[in-house]
C-alpha cells in the first residue's frame, strides 16, 4: 500500500492505494465518484476524462501514484449543489445527450478547452473532443452545445 495526496474538486484527500491502481480506480472505487465512466480502459474512448492540473487526461491511463500531489476536477466538481454548470446546461439545451455514457468525459474535455480558449471555433471544438467517442449523437449537437456553453460563460464573465 502507498499513500497519496490529491486535491479533488477543491477538497484535499489522503488515500491509500495499491501500486497497480489507476486514477479512475481511486475516483470510482475508493472515493465513490462514479460520474467518471470507464469505457475502453485503454485510452481510446475518452469516457474517463478528468482535468488534472489544468489538462484533460484519460484517468484510465494515469497510474494513481503518478497523480500524487495533483489537482483533479471531475464531473462532480462542476455544478454547485443548486445550479448546473453552464456547460451542463448547454448540453441539455442543445439535446447533446442521448445515452449519456460519453457525456461526463465530453463535458470535461469541453471545460479544459473553454478554460484555455473561451471563444473557440467549431474546428477547435472538434479537435478538443477528438479523443472522446460518442456512439449516439453524431457529434454536431455536442459541438453546438460547446459553442453555446462558450457564449453562456462569456456572458457570465467566467
Ligand atoms: S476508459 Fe479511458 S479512454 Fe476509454
Ligand atoms: S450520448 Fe451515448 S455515447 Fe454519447
Amino acid at each position: 500500500m502507498l499513500k497519496i495526496n490529491l486535491n479533488i474538486n477543491y477538497k484535499d484527500y489522503s488515500v491509500e492505494i495499491d501500486e497497480d491502481m489507476r486514477l479512475i480506480d481511486v475516483l470510482r472505487d475508493v472515493l465513490g465518484l462514479t460520474g467518471t465512466k470507464e469505457g475502453c480502459g485503454e485510452g481510446e474512448c475518452g469516457a474517463c476524462t478528468v482535468i488534472m492540473d489544468g489538462k484533460a487526461v484519460c484517468s484510465c491511463l494515469v497510474m494513481a501514484f503518478q497523480a500524487d500531489g495533483s489537482r483533479i476536477i471531475t464531473i462532480e466538481g462542476l455544478s454547485n449543489e443548486e445550479d448546473l454548470h453552464p456547460i451542463q446546461k448547454a448540453f441539455l439545451d442543445e439535446g447533446a445527450v442521448q445515452c449519456g455514457f460519453c457525456t461526463p468525459g465530453m463535458i470535461m474535455s469541453a471545460k479544459a478547452l473553454l478554460d484555455e480558449n473561451p471563444n473557440p471555433s467549431r474546428q477547435e471544438i472538434r479537435e478538443a473532443i477528438s479523443g472522446n467517442l460518442c456512439r449516439c449523437t453524431g457529434y454536431n449537437k455536442i459541438v453546438d452545445a460547446i459553442e453555446k456553453a462558450s457564449a453562456y460563460l462569456l456572458k457570465e464573465g467566467k
